[in-house]
């Protein structure tokens, strides 16, 4: 959620910056804006919409310099628009930050009462004109900063770049995360390693109220306190090609047909001869999982409760994070609290996580981003290796997530002696079934397509599923109105008499997930209750569903057999299927939608 990057180089900074930039519009794309000291002179461009609005505007106004800072935006205060875009600049000062600075009202009056012109609609303007204030005071750039920052509550990652200082950038992390890179005789800031990955792999976290003054020689950092702190150097393993699309149209299409790749992968990660490897997990002793996550990675532990419940009768709570966090739930100290996130930096679940510290036996993540916030502050961090996942609808992290929680499960049920060796070895081959399976779901694209050159007519859509599927219609449907813009809802199929029916005419496509499990049959019920209705069943089952539920259904989509418990996994491929075929028909914008925003950084 906002991108960040500062350059401190030997080479032109612009090119470099756009290049940074490019790898962060992921994390918003209303506007973006880049800032420059040549010459002793800082100047800026900035331009609404994509980054390529900021590109076309360099070609005709270019930005000379080797120092720089740049951003792209997801508006929180004020409308996206050129003068609400960063750097934001007052006098000699301009910064960019993501972030919401919450005491800004506050400061804004106390401004105004001094009598700073405002330009813009933002909170991020605050900043820079409470350090260009400091400035005019007589402190340096540091010192201006540094009073700057402590006056500031809320979440945010800044980075300073000054007038007239050409080897000068001050950047601080509260809240949102923020890295520095070592170059050799260059200096880097980034808000993820993604940014600085094709500029150097050492890297420097800043962690919760450090700052950082940094220049060519290197970076001075210092803690909340204001005393010098000793932050490790890491070298991180980010290729720069990881991040292009490899042939396809779009990043979710690539994302999607990798997974059967990413879970084998997965799956060889956690699996020896011995069995689950996770170390630091004995569930022998855990007597509740209060799991607590948003979005996609909430459902995943929604789909993963069912998993524990049955397989290790071990009872689960599921959370979204950002009910939990003000809710102030009471926990037991004998359960171990788990999150799960992609990014690993979504601000609502990295605050649950910190609520729960202290107050239960362990700390568990599952996350896709190993060196994120959530997984540093874990006790045991999982990760899912799912590979950077660009498109900001989620898709391979998903399906990731689902596997590592069935490992976990599966281990669960070991430890608490629910599970004997020939079982687990049963389960095993099943999930080692699982990326052939879903090569064959894949196969199901041309089907899918023509299937959504219709849905996308629909005004709503409905997703049905019982058991574990319930989780995975809510997550069909999220993923379909996130990308298509369609009104869409998942239902447990059987609660759909008590209340949704009312919404079923012959305009609105149901979709219904039916693997043949234990309840497949009040599935199909269900389903005829709809049809009864004239409701239009796409109806996802196996050949011998299909056969048999199949007659007088508006379409049907047909996966391989799945072992019925891991079937939300397998499932999960034609939901992701139909959302993207979706957007395509309609023409939207499939990995930026409008509005969205990968990884969360903001309540
Ligand atoms: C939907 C989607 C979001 C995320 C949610 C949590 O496709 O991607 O719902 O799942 O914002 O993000 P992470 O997993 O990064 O914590």
């Amino acid at each position: 959620m906002c991108g960040i990057i500062g350059v401190l180089g030997s080479h032109e900074a612009a090119p470099l910056m756009v290049e940074a930039l490019k790898r962060l519009e992921y994390r918003g794309y209303d506007s973006a804006g880049i800032a420059t000291v040549h010459q002793g002179r800082l100047d800026r461009r900035r331009a609404v919409g994509k980054l390529v609005n900021l590109s076309d505007l360099l070609v005709h106004e270019p930005l000379a310099g080797k120092a720089g800072i740049g951003h792209t935006r997801w508006a929180t205060h004020g409308a996206p628009s050129v003068t609400n875009a960063h750097p934001h600049r007052a006098g000699g000062v301009a910064v960019v930050h993501n972030g919401i600075i919450e005491n800004f009202r506050e400061l804004r009056e106390e401004l105004s009462a001094a009598g700073a012109q405002f330009q813009t609609e933002t909170d991020t303007e605050t900043i820079v004109l409470l350090a260009e204030r400091h400035m005019a005071e007589g402190m340096s750039p540091a010192e201006a900063a540094e009073a700057t920052i402590r006056r500031l509550t809320g979440a945010f990652a800044l980075c300073f770049l000054f007038d007239g200082e050409d080897d000068l950038l001050i950047c601080a992390r509260q809240g949102s995360p923020l890295a520095i890179g070592h170059g050799e005789g260059e200096m880097f800031v980034g808000s993820d390693a993604i940014a600085l990955a094709p500029l150097t792999d050492r890297i420097t976290y800043l962690e919760e109220g450090d700052w950082a003054v940094i220049t060519r020689k290197g970076a001075e950092i210092f803690d909340a306190a204001g005393r010098r702190a000793n932050r490790a150097v890491t070298q991180i393993q980010i290729g720069a090609a990881r991040i292009d699309k490899g042939g396809y149209k779009h990043f979710m299409a690539k994302e999607i047909a990798e997974q059967p790749g990413v879970i084998g992968s997965a799956l060889d990660h956690y699996l020896s001869d011995a069995g689950i490897e996770m170390p630091g997990l004995d569930f022998a002793v855990c007597d509740r999982l209060v799991m607590v996550a948003c979005g996609t990675a909430s459902y995943a532990c929604m789909v993963a409760k069912y998993w524990f419940e049955q397989l290790a009768g071990l009872p689960v709570e599921v959370d979204i994070a950002s009910e939990f966090r003000y809710r102030e739930p009471p926990l037991s100290p004998a359960s171990w609290s788990v999150f799960v996130s992609q990014s690993g930096e979504t601000a609502d679940t990295l605050a649950a996580l910190r609520y729960t510290k202290e107050k239960v036996a362990k700390v568990v993540s599952v996350v896709n981003v190993s060196t994120s916030s959530i997984a540093r502050e874990s006790d045991v961090a999982l990760p899912i290796l799912a590979g950077v996942e660009v498109s900001v609808a989620s898709t391979k992290g998903f399906t990731c997530q689902l596997t590592v929680l069935a490992l976990m499960a599966l281990k669960a049920a070991v430890d608490r002696g629910r599970m004997d060796a020939d079982q687990l070895a049963a389960h095993l081959a099943h999930l080692r079934n699982l990326p052939g399976l879903m090569n064959h779901a894949l196969l199901l694209g041309n089907d899918v397509a023509r299937i959504a050159a219709d849905l996308a007519e629909a005004q709503d859509i409905l997703f049905l599923g019982r058991g574990p599927m319930y989780p995975l219609a809510l997550e069909g449907a999220l993923k379909l109105k996130e990308i298509s813009y369609i009104h869409a809802e998942g239902y447990a199929s059987g609660e759909l008499k008590h209340g949704p029916i009312a919404l079923i005419d012959q305009h609105v496509p149901v979709v219904v997930l039916a693997p043949r499990d234990a309840l497949y049959e009040k599935t199909v019920s269900n389903m005829q209750e709809v049809m009864a209705r004239h409701g239009k069943v796409l109806l996802i089952s196996d050949a011998e569903g299909v056969h048999e539920a199949g007659a007088g259904v508006w379409r049907s989509l047909t996966l391989p057999r799945i072992e019925p418990w891991l079937a939300p996994v397998l499932y999960a491929l034609p939901a992701q299927m139909l959302a993207y075929h979706t957007a395509i028909a309609k023409g939207t914008d499939v990995d930026q939608p409008r509005n969205l925003a990968k990884s969360v950084t903001v309540e």
